[in-house]
């Protein structure tokens, strides 16, 4: 790790608990007071706070080879573009992305899997889209808004049929359901590495496979399972995947679709412009190869470094440590939450999720939110962009706390104590 302050929390085995001061350093913003009580921050699956090391990348960037990409043959453009393709070379990396993978960066989650489903359901020169009339496209109910709309508005265009691939009422999805929507005719299967709302984390890694052997088109939404689940793109039945930087202690405005590269070249651009033209007349262009080819206009350099920067954050962290670090802190929030009278947890028993979202008996999430942030303890409320899936599991709204890699046990018993105080308040 290449950074003024790269420091001793880099230890890919022990356990985070050991490192949590050194770790916490590297997050200054952690350590303000906010309503007059010490910053708790929950709500992680929101957006992550970024470490030091990542803004050091970004800051050495636009203070030593800040210049466009791609068109200069000059030196700062040169850097530049090392910089951004370096960045790209290590995201790739980071989600097990191979030689047959190509990555494109995009402003976030929602760019990607819009670059996606108009992709595929635009045609381009003449060329039909890839989806057409009397095609499916099945889409799990556990999905945030970003990998739900963008596919309506697909069907819409191309006249296919949306599915949804419903949860059972404990928000569950089954293999044997997803075999039962499949068909001769399916086109795409989207689906969620982890719920945002819920937390419910499904077994993608089969249900993937099992679309793929239909012939679909396997797209997986990663933004909940980046920050602490080591992706393995080579060895998942994906044919993309769709992150943010933001939910990985990285930038805002950056993420990525990554994918086979013979499916990613089978999507009609989203921007139009300079970049991803090989040559141009008045009439007509000639399209660039990938990944430039979906790249239009000025990318967000620094924010791709800072990305990269992020994943680096992570490995020197350690994958394993981070899911341990979660998982316990998680069982504890699930343990404390469920011995409070009127309050479920949804998918309690889920494993490998960051998220704790719950409902209260007779009290609003909203002033469950409020009377938290008194006591400075950032949770988000609401319907999380998946107002779907709260409305068929009978839920409404919920509390959600969500945990990262510098979070803490005394943070938890917080959490645990605010709720039991709201609750007296509210009741
Ligand atoms: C599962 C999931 N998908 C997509 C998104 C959209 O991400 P972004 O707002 O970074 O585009 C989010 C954001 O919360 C998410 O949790």
């Amino acid at each position: 790790m290449n950074s003024a302050h790269a420091a001793n929390f880099a230890n890919t085995t022990g356990a985070i608990v050991g490192r949590l001061s050194a770790l916490r350093l590297q997050f200054p913003i952690l350590a303000q007071p906010v309503n007059g009580q010490p910053l708790v921050y929950l709500d992680n699956a929101a957006t992550t706070q970024i470490p030091l090391t990542v803004l050091d990348a970004m800051r050495e960037f636009e203070t030593r080879a800040r210049a466009n990409i791609h068109r200069g043959v000059h030196t700062l453009s040169q850097r530049a573009t090392d910089a951004f393709e370096d960045a790209r070379e290590t995201v790739k990396r980071h989600v097990g992305a191979a030689g047959a993978h190509e990555l494109v960066f995009t402003s976030g989650t929602t760019e990607a899997l819009n670059m996606l489903a108009q992709g595929i359901s635009t045609g381009l020169d003449g060329h039909a889209a890839v989806l057409g009339a009397g095609d499916e496209i099945i889409v799990s109910g556990l999905e945030h808004h970003a990998n739900l709309v963008p596919w309506q508005q697909a069907a819409r265009r191309s006249g296919a049929t949306l599915r949804i691939l419903l949860p059972d009422a404990q928000g569950r999805l089954h293999e044997d359901a997803l075999a039962r929507l499949l068909s001769p005719r399916t086109r795409v299967f989207a689906l969620t590495a982890c719920s945002n709302a819920s937390g419910e984390r499904p077994p993608y890694e089969a249900m993937l496979a099992l679309a793929q052997k239909a012939d679909a088109l396997t797209v997986l939404d990663a933004a909940q399972a980046v920050g602490h689940s080591a992706m393995q793109l080579d060895t998942l039945a994906c044919d993309f995947m769709a992150f943010s930087a933001h939910k990985m202690y990285g930038p805002m405005g950056i993420g990525a679709l990554v994918g086979r590269r013979a499916a990613m070249e089978r999507l009609t651009p989203l921007r139009f412009g300079g970049d991803m033209v090989q040559s141009v007349s008045f009439q007509r262009a000639v399209f660039a190869q990938l990944p430039a080819r979906l790249e239009g206009g000025t990318p967000n350099v620094s924010g791709a470094v800072g990305m990269a920067a992020a994943a680096s954050f992570i490995e020197a962290v350690g994958f394993k440590a981070i899911e341990a670090h979660l998982t316990d802190l998680r069982q504890h929030a699930v343990r404390g939450l469920r011995q409070i009278e009127g309050v479920t947890v949804l998918s309690a028993q889920t494993e490998m999720s960051a998220i704790v979202s719950f409902v209260v008996q007779g009290a609003h999430p909203h002033d469950i939110g409020t009377l938290l942030d008194a006591r400075g303890i950032a949770v988000r409320t609401g319907h999380h962009c998946a107002q779907p899936l709260l409305e068929h599991l009978g839920t409404g709204p919920t509390t959600r706390a969500s945990l990262a890699v510098y979070n803490t046990h005394e943070e938890v018993a917080q959490l645990l104590s605010g709720v039991a105080h709201a609750i007296e308040v509210l009741r």
